[in-house]
């Protein structure tokens, strides 16, 4: 890819929102798709639970909308949550005609059961449920010729109206004009009608996450730089069960595992959800769940608890579970025969670009869909595998509103990038120590349970490290590695500045401070200026 490209659509991200945006697009629309790692892969692919949606006979929207609210701790907008459960069954015919047809869809009674749902409406495939969909979406956006996909190509910026053609903004609000895109070592301008961030999510954020490397909050980021409103970013789901070994760090343990019966046990034996929320015990909500195995292992000075499935034995986990499966035994933990280690690590990011259900956002031509954007429809906790389903319901919205507002960007123009003195990273060691510094504050002192006291040492620590790392993007031939560094660190400055706003402790955010919650503006809002 040399030059400037000009394409009608740019979606960055490959992931369930932007691999469902790219295919439900008219086929008229020449659509550029941007991946930073090599296709299938991602957040989506690692999804083991599945998509919740209400299909069976004995479900309705109505409950679905019920248990999404009781999870968000009275923050979900109800707007857009009725919105995206209404759209879920559009989404699963959708994804079946693509030919990803998964179990429990049509009422045949197999739906999954996880933490909050009051019935069994997890859609899924055995546990492999995001690698069936990434893998039957790619394929079918690789046949298609309106689609082109860049990848391994990384998103640097985005091109905005106000910094290249002050024309084009309307009314003081701004038009997104496309991206600058590293790819084969050079950055390239690309320009488009209509721009789409689906980067995911940001875990990379925590020393200890269930995501891949790739996910840095790049999108966030970018958003964030040009000046659009972040929301909500206090509240990173932590997963309760991330496998606690050695060898295999980021490995999830699926909350369906619980849903089966799995029990949480301390390193006493003890049965410890008892003490904590006994109605709904292993099956409370995800922030109940990590917040109790958090106090247990301080209580105890241990470093894991255990999640006991042996109940289930051989043959179900094998045949049910057999990413679980396969995984732990890699390791040499037998499942059916012992308890698995598990620790929470960081999971999701609830918070990001403000955005409407079809991905609008603040400027024009710049979309937001799936876990880079914040609808409100999680409140201040999310349901499981209610992520699937935003992600593929907004790209579907996404897709259905971009006809009506594209623009043929033959009118946009944007400079090139210039490297000017910039020189090449001569000692790694500068980037190297950045990125553990950021991953060990934010999980020290930013995680399960926070006070005023971690927060502000926090924040001293990320406004010095964001001082230098500005300094090497000034000064140096930009790398992945220095660009998601600069990425991680915006994001985790983000969630440090909306966490000291929040006065209360609600849904993923408990501080020591203010245990309570409070009335409050609903929304932590920030717009941060670079
Ligand atoms: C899981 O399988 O436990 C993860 C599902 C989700 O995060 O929604």
């Amino acid at each position: 890819m040399t030059g400037t490209i000009r394409k009608d659509v740019l979606i960055l991200g490959a992931g369930m929102a932007g691999l469902t945006c790219a295919l439900a697009l008219p086929e008229e629309l020449d659509i550029l798709l941007v991946s930073k790692i090599p296709i299938p892969t991602g957040s989506t692919y690692l999804a083991q639970g599945g998509l919740a949606a209400a299909l069976s006979e004995d479900d309705s929207f109505q409950l679905h909308l019920r248990d999404t609210i009781i999870a968000g701790g009275g923050l979900v907008d109800e707007e857009a949550a009725i919105d995206i459960i209404k759209s879920g069954p559009r989404l699963v015919n959708q994804l079946s005609q693509w030919g990803a047809v998964l179990e429990g869809a049509y009422g045949s009674g197999k739906g999954g059961m996880e933490g909050g749902h009051s019935i069994r409406r997890v859609l899924h495939h055995k546990d492999r449920t995001g690698r069936l969909i990434s893998e039957v979406l790619c394929e079918r956006c690789k046949g298609k010729k309106n689609i082109s996909i860049l990848q391994p190509a990384f998103a640097v910026n985005l091109l905005t109206a106000s910094r290249e053609m002050p024309e084009l903004v309307e009314n003081a609000t701004d038009r997104c004009l496309g991206a600058h895109i590293l790819h084969d070592g050079r950055i390239s301008t690309v320009l488009a009608g209509e721009t789409v961030i689906a980067t995911g999510g940001a875990g990379k954020v925590y020393r200890y996450t269930s995501n891949q490397d790739s996910a840095t909050g790049d999108g966030i980021a970018m958003a964030c730089r040009a000046g659009l409103p972040i929301r909500n970013m206090e509240f990173y789901q932590f997963h309760p069960t991330c496998l606690f070994h050695p060898d295999k760090r980021n490995f999830l343990i699926t909350e369906a595992l619980r849903g089966e019966g799995a029990r949480l046990l301390n390193l006493e034996g003890q049965r410890f959800m008892e003490n904590y929320d006994p109605e709904r015990m292993e099956l409370a909500p995800r922030d109940v769940v990590a917040r109790a195995i958090d106090s247990e292992m301080k209580r105890l000075g241990n470093d894991h608890v255990l999640l006991d499935a042996t109940h289930l034995g051989r043959e179900k986990l094998e045949e049910s579970f057999p990413e679980v499966t396969e995984g732990v035994t890699s390791v040499g933990i037998i499942p059916w025969l012992e308890p698995i280690p598990v620790v929470p690590a960081a999971h999701y990011c609830i918070g990001g670009i403000d955005a409407s259900t079809d991905g609008s956002t603040a400027m024009n031509g710049l979309r937001a869909i799936g876990e880079a954007s914040c609808t409100g429809f999680h409140g201040a906790n999310r349901l499981g595998s209610n992520s699937l389903l935003e992600a593929g319901v907004m790209g579907l919205k996404a897709a259905d509103s971009i006809p009506d507002t594209v623009l043929k960007p033959d009118i946009f123009s944007a400079r090139d990038w210039t490297y000017g003195r910039a020189e090449p990273l001569k000692e790694n060691v500068l980037v190297d120590y950045a990125w553990a510094a950021l991953r060990n504050v934010m999980w020290d002192y930013v995680s399960i349970v926070r006070s005023d006291r971690k927060l502000h040492r926090a924040l001293r620590i990320i406004d010095v490290l964001a001082d230098e790392i500005e300094e090497d993007y000034w000064s140096l031939i930009p790398t992945v590695e220095l660009l998601e560094l600069r990425n991680i660190c915006t994001v985790s400055r983000a969630i440090v500045r909306s966490a000291l706003r929040r006065r209360e402790s609600r849904g993923l955010h408990y501080t020591l401070d203010c245990p309570g919650q409070k009335q409050l503006p609903r929304d932590t809002i920030l717009k941060i200026q670079l």
